[in-house]
């Protein structure tokens, strides 16, 4: 019988997994690591010694690996696990990044929310990682929803957030220009009900959210209605930062958090590697 129990990392959510043995997942532990992802929002597993194939099996217990959303050419080798995992590294082949989202500070976003079915989560094993920085910060934005005034819900409930990302920029917004020749981009309810807990979340980003539509309002009132927002996401006290180490695997809920990067020193080597969960289409809590 495993005995894998949760250590909280800080009030709101996240939470540290203990006695986990990749080697000896049982079928019950399935249950009981989803629960936990849906009611911690964040889960680290710490010091683990995973190969490719160990972590797919451990993504595996969260759901459907998704293919990977870009093509697996950034890859410096191939291996048999190449579309299901990615790198995130700065670590360069003849001056080109051999993974993707390579340098620097990285503001607050969900994974997946400019396509229809947003991530359920994703995973990041730590295989080398910065002297400083680097942190990966997250957002419990069921907290951040809870935190709003009656007001401004009332001004959201039923509007959609329009996301789209931009690859080249991966700590500003996308003006109008490159958002209209992004070929990704996608509309969600502002506010989500999360499709296993059923609780509302704040469903919008400062990195990912171009606009707010469905009221008839104009953009310049959305624009203010969002900077008012994405304060409330960047000023929560329901947040913490995960300081990596060698080793460290996480993963996250992303329809219920959000996640930023902080900056690390150019000159030193990071490489994680990254499986994301097939997700679904995301309904409004408030009909
Ligand atoms: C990601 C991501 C943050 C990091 O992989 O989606 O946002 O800390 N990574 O590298
Ligand atoms: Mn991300």
């Amino acid at each position: 019988m495993s005995s894998i129990n949760f250590k909280a990392i800080s009030p709101a959510f996240g939470a540290i997994v203990d006695g986990f043995h990749v080697d000896d997942v049982q079928a019950s532990d399935k249950p009981v690591l989803n629960d936990a992802l849906d009611r911690f929002g964040v889960l680290v597993f710490p010091d683990l010694d995973l190969t490719e194939s160990q972590q797919l099996e451990l993504a595996k217990v969260f759901g459907e690996p998704s293919k990977r959303s870009r093509p697996a050419a950034d890859r410096a080798e191939r291996s048999p696990y190449a579309d299901y995992m990615g790198l995130v590294t700065n670590v360069r082949k003849d001056g080109v990044p051999i993974g993707s989202l390579p340098d620097g500070e990285m503001w607050l976003h969900h994974d997946g929310c400019f396509i229809d079915e947003p991530y359920r989560a994703t995973i990041l094993y730590a295989l080398e990682v910065t002297s400083v920085g680097g942190e990966t910060r997250f957002v419990d934005m069921r907290a951040v929803f809870c935190s709003l005034p009656d007001d401004l819900i009332s001004r959201i409930k039923h509007l959609r957030g329009t996301h789209s990302f931009d690859y080249r920029n991966i700590a500003e917004r996308p003006t109008q220009a490159t958002f209209n020749g992004l070929a990704k981009s996608a509309t969600h309810p502002s506010v989500i009900k999360h499709p296993n807990s059923q609780r509302p979340a704040l469903y919008l980003n400062p990195l990912c959210t171009v606009g707010l539509e469905g009221d008839g309002s104009n953009l310049s009132d959305n624009k203010r209605l969002l900077d008012l927002l994405f304060d409330a996401i960047d000023q929560s006290e329901a947040t913490f930062s995960h300081r990596w180490a060698k080793g460290d695997l996480v993963i996250w809920d992303n329809w219920s958090t959000c996640h930023a990067r902080n900056d690390f020193p150019a000159g030193e080597t990071r490489m994680l590697r990254r499986n994301i969960i097939k997700g679904q289409k995301l309904d409004a809590y408030f009909k």
